[in-house]
């Protein structure tokens, strides 16, 4: 383990990690478009050598192995135990083809030139210094192999972060700020530094789609507004909250989110880049 990444090991294998873990089914129906936009972008092929990083519970692992079928592999590189854990479950042991492991995929010795495709979902904002990690993780490619990932937009683009962001940010006081390159989901917010990133490691052909879709935040309103409190921006807001300020951050949700109850599930706009380079 890197020193550096010590502080995002620690987190993934703390609360979040088995919050996660716990509440998976409902994460992969959130994500479920832009996984689909993130694995069409892949488009892994049929006997190729794939590398999912920061697989987390496997979801997206699997899709992959079904795509590369029996004469394929894909490896999922994770740091959190019990994410890996459900990923492992969740891969059966039937499936040969699919293998997991736990390991600081920025330092990681994979196999040198081994794979055709580097995949992330999701799973590559939280690298301490990315330009290493990418370098590293582009030695683990073949010649002519080729990255696409998944990342979150500015989180001002993300109606799911934005609105609830706001009603929530004035009711619990000041908080340290996260800088624009500092490790989290919004890291690869900038196109110009996730060009330079993937440059500087190395890649070609880099491009940034962008990409928005509805993505399901609840069935009710309370379910929404318990989601939001226990996963993502929102639920890093309130860490620290005290209890009184996390029953007002809960009416605030709530009112928040009343405007787009209109229909069940809940939807809310999200705003991803679709990233691709090749060596
Ligand atoms: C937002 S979650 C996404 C998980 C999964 N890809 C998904 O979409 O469900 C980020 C994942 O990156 C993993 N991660 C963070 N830093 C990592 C590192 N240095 N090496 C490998 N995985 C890492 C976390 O443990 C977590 O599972």
């Amino acid at each position: 383990m890197t020193q550096s990444n010590a502080d995002q090991i620690a987190y993934w294998n703390g609360e979040v990690g088995k919050r996660w873990a716990s509440q998976q089914t409902r994460l992969d129906a959130m994500l479920a478009p832009l996984s689909k936009a993130a694995l069409q972008t892949a488009a892994a092929q049929s006997g190729e050598n794939v590398l999912d990083i920061g697989c987390g519970c496997g979801a997206t692992s699997i899709n992959l192995a079904e795509s590369v079928g029996s004469n394929g592999r894909v490896l999922g590189v994770d740091v959190s135990t019990p994410m890996l854990a459900l990923a492992k479950e969740r891969a059966g042991t039937n499936n040969r083809q699919l293998t997991f492991t736990e390991a600081d995929a920025a330092e990681h010795k994979f196999e040198q030139a081994s794979f055709d495709l580097l995949f992330s979902r999701f799973g590559i904002m939280f690298f301490a210094n990315p330009d290493a990690a990418f370098a590293n993780l582009r030695k683990a490619l073949k010649p002519g192999g080729r990255l696409a990932f998944v990342c979150w937009r500015d989180w001002r683009e993300n109606e799911w972060v934005r609105a609830p962001i706001k009603a929530v940010r004035p009711l619990v006081g000041p908080q340290p700020q996260l800088g624009p390159e500092d490790p989290g989901p919004f890291a690869f917010a900038d196109p110009g530094r996730v060009r330079r990133i993937l440059a500087n490691a190395g890649f070609d052909a880099i491009t940034l789609k962008p990409f928005e879709a509805n993505i399901e935040i609840g069935h009710s309103l309370d379910d929404a507004t318990d989601y939001l409190k226990e996963f993502g921006p929102i639920s890093r807001l309130l860490t620290d909250a005290t209890p009184a300020q996390k029953e007002q951050a809960t009416i605030a949700l709530r009112e928040a989110l009343t405007p787009f109850a209109g229909t069940t599930p809940i939807m809310l706009g999200a705003a991803v880049w679709l990233v691709t380079a090749k060596l």
